[in-house]
């Protein structure tokens, strides 16, 4: 009888549950989440691949986890993130060509639900750590207002990792704890502080505070390690002194290991506090990296900001002591920015279809080591520059060009460099990335191919068809940081 009753009041403490969040998820299953982000962290900047990379931590994630094959993002930032949190494609939100920039009226659309708000419905507590770029010139478009119950971090895309000064010398590093006025306020008191360790820092105090019972998603989004190339000289000489390339190469280095620890500072204060028990981490870069800021995506062809595999195919690692039972495993089946948002709210425990985004979800493929769900996808259609890929199957279609830089950089000791390449492309390229993941062999005028690429071709066009063309946001003198006492604030764009 008491049992009976027990379930009784049980059933209806679950149906209080339902009719709040309009969905059926028992409270003890949500995992925690930590996303983190890598900025500019190229394919072969790991140690796990160049063993001249210092990342024991991250390495352990994958040796540990599901190491991810074939997951790829945008090929720079704003775009990759948007796309992550919207589960949309950028060019359907005129988000496709580029990054945003400070002055501009710009940010991921308002009008989408993304990915921390729908999880806020599940009951998690939000937090955003790091960069943002996503939008700041009104506070409705800043992280506080998109689902998360805090931010700490950079409006902006880049700055100094000292001085946290972006354009016009304007400081950029805020803490904002909620959505009134007051909530929102500059950490002049950072200024001098490494961002690596103030985000790592940040992130371990949230851990600290946060009551473990209510699920947390907290995006851990680090600076590094885009340029400028600035570090700590400790990180330098203890971790990379063997680096002799060159100079950047060799920082390139000390920042990533600079972030690796940060990431094992992150993940003992998991397990010290008791959260790794229920948890999912996802590592993740951005976009490919800048082979200019000593960055290498070997044995992949290209550079951020351009289609070639290197831009786009990133370090993608999933790790969970309870929800992947089965790992570690590499999983090679596509996955695309737009299916982590679907795949997210699977795994903490979603069960309705998600409308109105490009993503699938991938959680049972990836936990099961299944075939992905996701078969084709667009590498991106960039209508200012008029240049786009897709992908479909095993094949890669580029049409016009991918960009450049366009060769392979940095080889790990004792690799053979590959020679550069010409210059002048075909307007179309067909590769099979199966057999030729580097991208060395064109095969758009093979015979036997011609019907394959009909049918990409036909293919991108259907896609062509849905761009929204690139939004020219106007700029808003108003916002220069010499009007807000030096600093790059919020709230100079509403209408
Ligand atoms: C990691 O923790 C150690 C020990 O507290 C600290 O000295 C170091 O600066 C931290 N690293 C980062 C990147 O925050
Ligand atoms: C910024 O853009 C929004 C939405 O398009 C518009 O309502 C607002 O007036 C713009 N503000 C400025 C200062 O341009």
């Amino acid at each position: 009888m008491a049992t009976q009753q027990r379930h009784v009041s049980l059933g209806l403490a679950l149906l209080v549950v339902c009719s709040c969040l309009h969905v059926c998820v028992s409270a003890d299953s949500r995992p925690h989440i930590l996303l983190i982000f890598a900025d500019d962290l190229g394919w072969g900047d790991v140690g796990f691949r160049d063993p001249d990379m210092v990342t024991p931590h991250i390495d352990r994630l994958a040796r540990e986890g599901v190491n991810m094959g074939s997951s790829y993002m945008q090929q720079v930032c704003t775009p990759s993130r948007a796309a992550f949190l919207t589960g949309k494609y950028p060019f359907k939100m005129g988000l496709q060509h580029s990054v945003f920039s400070a002055l501009r009226n710009n940010s991921m659309p308002t009008d989408v639900s993304i990915l921390p708000e729908h999880l806020k419905e599940l009951g998690y507590a939000t937090h955003y750590v790091g960069k943002w770029h996503l939008g700041f010139c009104s506070k409705k478009m800043t992280p506080t207002y998109r689902g998360f119950d805090s931010f700490y971090g950079m409006y902006n895309g880049k700055g100094g990792y000292f001085d946290h000064l972006s354009k016009w010398k304007g400081y950029d590093m805020h803490e904002d704890k909620g959505k009134r006025p007051e909530d929102y306020t500059i950490a002049w008191k950072d200024q001098g502080v490494y961002s690596t360790n103030l985000f790592t820092d940040k992130t371990v105090q949230i851990l600290r505070e946060h009551d473990k019972t209510t699920p947390v998603f907290i995006t851990l989004s680090y600076q590094a390690v885009h340029g400028p190339l600035e570090v700590p000289e400790h990180y330098v000489t203890n971790h990379c002194s063997h680096v002799t390339v060159d100079k950047k190469r060799k920082l390139h280095c000390a920042m990533t290991a600079a972030m690796d620890e940060g990431i094992g500072n992150v993940t003992s204060a998991l397990d010290t506090l008791g959260y790794s028990d229920n948890l999912i981490t996802l590592f993740v870069s951005d976009n490919g990296g800048p082979i200019k800021e000593g960055s290498s995506n070997w044995p992949l062809r290209g550079s951020k900001i351009t289609l070639w595999e290197g831009g786009t195919r990133v370090v993608s690692i999933l790790h969970s002591k309870k929800h992947l039972p089965d790992a570690p495993y590499q999983w090679d089946g596509l996955m695309h920015a737009i299916d982590w948002y679907p795949t997210l709210m699977k795994a903490a425990g979603y069960n309705q279809p998600i409308t109105g985004i490009d993503g699938v979800d991938n959680w049972q493929p990836i936990v099961s080591q299944g075939a992905s769900k996701r078969t084709e996808f667009v590498y991106n259609i960039d209508d200012v520059k008029k240049f786009s890929a897709l992908r479909d199957g095993k094949y890669k279609l580029i049409a016009n060009k991918a960009g450049s830089p366009d060769g392979w950089y940095y080889p790990p000791t004792g690799a053979p460099p590959k020679p550069e390449t010409p210059r002048k492309y075909p307007q179309y390229m067909l590769f099979d990335l199966e057999g030729d993941p580097s991208e060395e062999n064109d095969l758009s005028g093979n015979r036997d191919l011609e019907d394959t690429l009909t049918a990409m071709k036909d293919k991108l066009q259907a896609y062509k068809d849905q761009v929204i063309p690139t939004r020219e946001a106007p700029k808003v003198a108003s916002g220069k940081p010499k009007h807000h006492g030096g600093a790059w604030v919020s709230g100079w764009c509403d209408a």
